[in-house]
């Protein structure tokens, strides 16, 4: 087995000890592998890249996975939700994301690598909680006739749109922020790291 080989088994068994946080097999999974680790090695693996397979994702579903202790957001965005994007630029209060709230390959009208995936880290900018999901559009959302999916913070009602894009008089003062990633395959990525330094 080569070094790169090894890191990548080490991030995998990261990735899969926090994808099964939650559930008693989870929790007694990952409690050994965590208290065999030194503390320079156990805040290493805290903040280290987590990698993300979402070869499964259908066209406007989203998963999440846990990097830093933080959700980050994986959307696979279908056309509709990509040209809604056009809709909601005049309503968002940073259309262009000018706060740099994202790498810079991701500066761009999707705030994103591929257009139609969206990497996001799932916490409101306003005081942390977590937005919900409100992929429904206009009067079946219940938020907005005019509504054309996105995202609703349940804790002071601050709305974002299908690019994480804060939606103006918001109490988030900014949009969700999207993390370092970069692509290992198709449908793979890595979460916290990045080839191009940002
Ligand atoms: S924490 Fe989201 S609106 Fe206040």
């Amino acid at each position: 087995m080569s070094c790169d080989e090894k890191v990548d088994c080490g991030r995998r068994r990261l990735l899969l000890a926090t994808a099964t946080l939650g559930g008693v097999a989870g929790v007694a999974t990952a409690v050994p592998f965590v208290a065999s680790m030194l503390p320079s090695e156990r805040a290493k693996a805290a903040g280290a890249p987590v990698e993300a397979d979402f070869s499964k994702l259908l066209p406007g579903q989203m998963m999440a996975v846990e990097w830093r202790g933080k959700p980050v957001w994986i959307i696979n965005r279908t056309p509709e939700m990509l040209a809604s994007l056009k809709k909601t630029d005049a309503k968002v209060s940073d259309p262009d994301s000018l706060k740099l709230m994202q790498p810079e390959y991701c500066r761009n009208e999707t705030r994103s690598i591929k257009p139609e995936i969206l990497v996001a880290v799932g916490i409101c900018t306003h005081l942390g909680c977590s937005p919900t999901e409100k992929f429904k559009t206009g009067a079946e959302s219940g938020i907005d006739p005019d509504w054309a999916g996105g995202f609703l913070c349940p804790c002071h009602g601050s709305t974002f749109d299908l690019a994480g894009r804060v939606y103006k008089g918001k109490p988030a003062p900014d949009n969700l922020e999207i993390p370092p990633h970069m692509y290992l395959g198709d449908a793979k990525i890595l979460i916290g790291e990045d080839k191009k330094g940002a």
